[in-house]
């Protein structure tokens, strides 16, 4: 079964026929997903979705991109949803330096907080890094984040990152790009990273792999990545699977399912 370690289901691109995609991906061999906060309003959706859905487990946190009207009242509602049987992580929280509308300090003091957050909480983190290597890293290090543990999500840098964060014991998070063709860098870091420590994910409805690309991305699709992640390993896709499987139940520090 396909472990889906970021989706964003509770977004609008899904409103009009969710229920028929849950029933879809479970039919074509998902197993587990995780709905990843991007704000308040999508964690809160998120927590629904994993309180209705055996399937579905969620992550408390605010994107970069969605920061500036944060407040501590926000942190105080975050902290106490992540107190939540089902709230696995916080994210996703991080940089994002791609589009230059949201104030770089801004980004800094809330990424930060919400590194303490899930410091507090005992929760690992999901990290969002666009354009942002240096600054997420210096961030990250000075916060101990070793300590905190998690995964760099869509991970989009080159192998001398990957290793730094290989080394301070975080998961790298793999999905539709790396079907692309430009995608080199990505194929290399996948190449050179220990197969225990990379997880599949989608970032539905976003970064659909050849041959959606550019369509409305689902988890079942992340077969695709599977195939291409083989062929690199030079491992069967039962084996990518179970072993990706294995990584997100111990990222997320899910217990008692195989
Ligand atoms: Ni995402």
């Amino acid at each position: 079964m396909i472990f889906d370690s970021h989706v964003h289901y509770d977004d609008e691109a899904f409103d009009g026929d969710r229920e028929e995609v849950f029933q879809k991906i479970q039919a074509e061999g998902v197993g587990m997903v995780v709905d990843i906060g991007a704000d308040i309003e999508s964690t809160k959706m998120a927590v629904e979705l994993s309180e209705k859905y055996d399937f579905i487990y969620a992550a408390a946190g605010v994107h970069p991109s969605e920061i500036a009207s944060l407040t501590e009242e926000d942190m105080e509602w975050l902290k106490q949803v992540s107190q939540k049987e089902k709230v696995v992580a916080i994210g996703e929280i991080g940089l994002d330096y791609h589009y230059d509308n949201i104030d770089k300090e801004l980004q800094k003091k809330w990424f930060k907080r919400q590194l303490g957050l899930a410091r507090e909480t005992g929760l690992p983190v999901c990290i969002h890094s666009r354009d942002a290597a240096q600054d997420t890293l210096d961030i990250m290090q000075a916060a101990n984040s070793s300590e905190i543990g998690g995964v760099i999500h869509c991970f989009s840098y080159g192998w001398d990152i990957a290793k730094i964060y290989l080394d301070m014991g975080f998961y790298l998070g793999i999905g539709g790009v790396l079907t692309f063709k430009n995608s080199k860098k990505l194929k290399e870091v996948a190449q050179k990273t220990p197969l225990e420590r990379i997880v599949l994910e989608t970032d539905a409805p976003y970064l659909a792999p050849e041959p959606y690309r550019g369509k409305r991305n689902v988890s079942h699709y992340l077969s695709y990545v599977v195939d291409e992640l083989a062929a690199i390993k030079g491992v069967g896709r039962e084996g990518i699977m179970q072993a990706t499987w294995d990584n997100a139940m111990s990222l997320y520090r899910i217990k008692g399912q195989a």
